[in-house]
């Protein structure tokens, strides 16, 4: 093998898609999976790769020195997804967020360097830059260059693993490349989450959550072209990419209320199940990211239409049923109350 990666947080919904995707397409690489299994983590979304020879799993915390000194042993690249992901969790208990976001993300920054990794790619979010906008507060779509106001303790434990990544190249010389990309969506995704959370409640004839006034707006992204600008990344000359912040995005600028309109209305039900809950604390009212950069430098762009894309994930989430009882099976209370009754504080 060329290349031997350690991708963290393989197990969840866009790193497993990630490990289906790299394994699919770059025959010289073995992925080792470093995952905690956390709520979040499921390893039936690695089902399609466990028998892959080049393919091994390792269950464990990244915030464990030892753990990950183990895991990281013979690899040469490292891709950075594990974290603590969804923002309404991160209102109810921040500290966990501190905790494996930033606490985590320097483990792994240490052990890269010790090891001396020739490739780092920190995971980070579009939810960094807090609302889309100019320096002079003009609402437009967010550049690299861009400071960082993130608005919620995911969003700003977020930027601290953001800009702790960058300082290990400023200070060390370590090879690393930021990535902020805005939301996804697309299969394996855990039904806590906005779109897979419209689709299963629809499906089963549940009411569907509209915070606010349903008008917060998302640049969404279809999984596999997230993964495909991943890969770009990872196999771009290094002068290209080290120390670099990269925005990926698709300009599919859609609001929460007319994301679960196109949900019910592709499913044919019944506009009467949308059910307006009081808005989440410090909503951001718009995401979007310019990724221009990405495309000047690599030549990248986004090839799925939300359209198509979102077809695609209906039809994914109807065809896996039983994916969703074993999720289901598990009683997330958290997730209990988000699909029954809509998100509660
Ligand atoms: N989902 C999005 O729209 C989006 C957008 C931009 C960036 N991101 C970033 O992409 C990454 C992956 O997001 P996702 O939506 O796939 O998340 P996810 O919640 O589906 O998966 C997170 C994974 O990390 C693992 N994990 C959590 N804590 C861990 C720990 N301490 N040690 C080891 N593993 C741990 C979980 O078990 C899970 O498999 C995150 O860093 C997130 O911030 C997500």
């Amino acid at each position: 093998m060329q290349h031997t990666l350690l991708v963290t947080g393989g197990a969840g919904f866009i790193g497993s898609n990630f490990v289906q995707h790299i394994l699919s397409v770059q025959p010289d690489i073995a992925v080792v999976v470093l995952d905690k299994l956390t709520y979040a983590g499921n390893l039936e979304n690695l089902d399609t790769v466990q028998a892959d020879p080049r393919f091994s799993f390792i269950q464990g915390d990244i915030c464990d020195v030892e753990t990950v000194r183990a895991a990281m042993k013979g690899c040469d690249w490292v891709v950075h997804f594990a974290a603590e992901t969804h923002v309404d969790r991160s209102i109810l208990h921040p500290g966990s967020f501190v905790h494996t976001d930033v606490e985590g993300t320097l483990t792994l920054l240490e052990i890269a360097r010790e090891y001396g990794v020739s490739r780092f790619v920190q995971i980070s979010t579009d939810e960094v830059y807090g609302n889309a906008e100019s320096p002079d507060g003009l609402s437009r779509p967010s550049l690299e260059t861009d400071a960082i106001k993130p608005l919620s303790p995911y969003a700003a434990s977020k930027a601290g693993a953001d800009r702790l990544a960058f300082s290990y190249w400023a200070t060390y010389g370590m090879p690393v490349v930021i990535t902020r990309c805005s939301n996804n969506y697309g299969p394996y995704q855990y039904p806590e989450k906005q779109l897979p959370l419209f689709i299963s409640n629809a499906m089963a004839h549940r009411p569907i959550p509209i915070y606010g006034d349903g008008k917060n707006t998302r640049d969404w992204i279809y999984v596999r072209d997230h993964t495909a600008a991943l890969i770009k990344i990872l196999y771009a000359p290094s002068e290209h990419i080290a120390g670099e912040v990269f925005n990926i995005g698709a300009n599919e600028e859609r609001s929460i209320l007319e994301n679960a309109q196109t949900i019910l209305s592709r499913l044919g039900k019944s506009e009467d199940l949308l059910t307006f809950v009081p808005d989440r604390l410090g909503h951001v009212r718009r995401h979007a990211v310019n990724s221009a950069k990405l495309q000047r430098v690599l030549g990248w762009t986004p090839s799925v239409r939300f359209e198509e894309g979102i077809a695609e994930t209906i039809s994914w989430y109807q065809k896996n049923t039983s994916w969703l009882e074993h999720v289901l099976a598990k009683k997330d209370l958290f997730l209990e109350n988000a699909l029954q009754l809509g998100i509660k504080h």
